[in-house]
């Protein structure tokens, strides 16, 4: 990916990196659409990072789906999939962590405690495999959005963050891999939050 990346770069094209967990839904499919407007070559990273994983969480069942994924990456005109193995990113004895503080530190990250590390040494790896100019997260992990902004900002990656709008269902419900463990009445219950907000 790395020397792909250096051969798009001397031919002067602009690349761009939507970073995902696979398991498509329209909100990743918007940001590939955001990016193939806006930068020369579209990059899909897939990668379910086992570090953002608290021990007691979904590691084992977040939905994996790569053949669809890549079925819908290519209907949508995505240039390249990188989806790299676990040791591919985290062989040998890594031992390696980026940690964003102060933002991390509540909300989601007050539950989650090692998750924004994870999230940040990963995103920082995949920045530095693909060599995007610009890259794309959705607005609907905005607390990630943040962090990620601020890391970028402060490590000097030369690189654009660019936010996508949340996608959401008629409902108000955020379009979201894990709302696939919803049953259906725990589904209609949960457009209660998008409501609450508006109100
Ligand atoms: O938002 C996600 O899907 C993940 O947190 C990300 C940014 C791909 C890192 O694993």
């Amino acid at each position: 990916m790395q020397r792909v990346a250096d051969s798009l770069r001397s031919d002067g094209r602009v690349i761009g990196l939507v970073p995902t967990m696979g398991a498509f839904h329209r909100g990743h499919t918007s940001l590939i659409q955001m990016c193939k407007k806006r930068c020369d070559v579209t990059v899909v990273s897939i990668f379910v990072n086992k570090l953002q994983f608290g021990a007691d969480e979904d590691f084992g069942s977040y939905p994996r789906q790569f053949a669809k994924d890549k079925r819908i990456a290519m209907e949508k005109g995505v240039d390249y999939i990188f989806a790299p193995e676990h040791d591919d990113l985290y062989g040998g004895d890594f031992s390696t962590s980026v940690e964003v503080a102060g933002v991390t530190s509540n909300l989601c990250g007050a539950s989650r405690p090692d998750h924004f590390k994870g999230v940040a040494t990963v995103v920082a790896k995949l920045l530095n495999i693909v060599k995007p100019h610009k890259a794309f997260f959705g607005e609907k992990d905005y607390q990630q959005l943040v962090m990620i902004k601020k890391m970028v900002k402060e490590l000097d990656f030369d690189i654009k963050i660019i936010g996508g709008k949340i996608v959401r269902e008629p409902s108000g419900l955020a379009l979201s891999s894990r709302n696939d463990y919803l049953s259906d009445d725990a589904r209609k219950r949960a457009a209660v939050l998008y409501g609450s907000l508006k109100e």
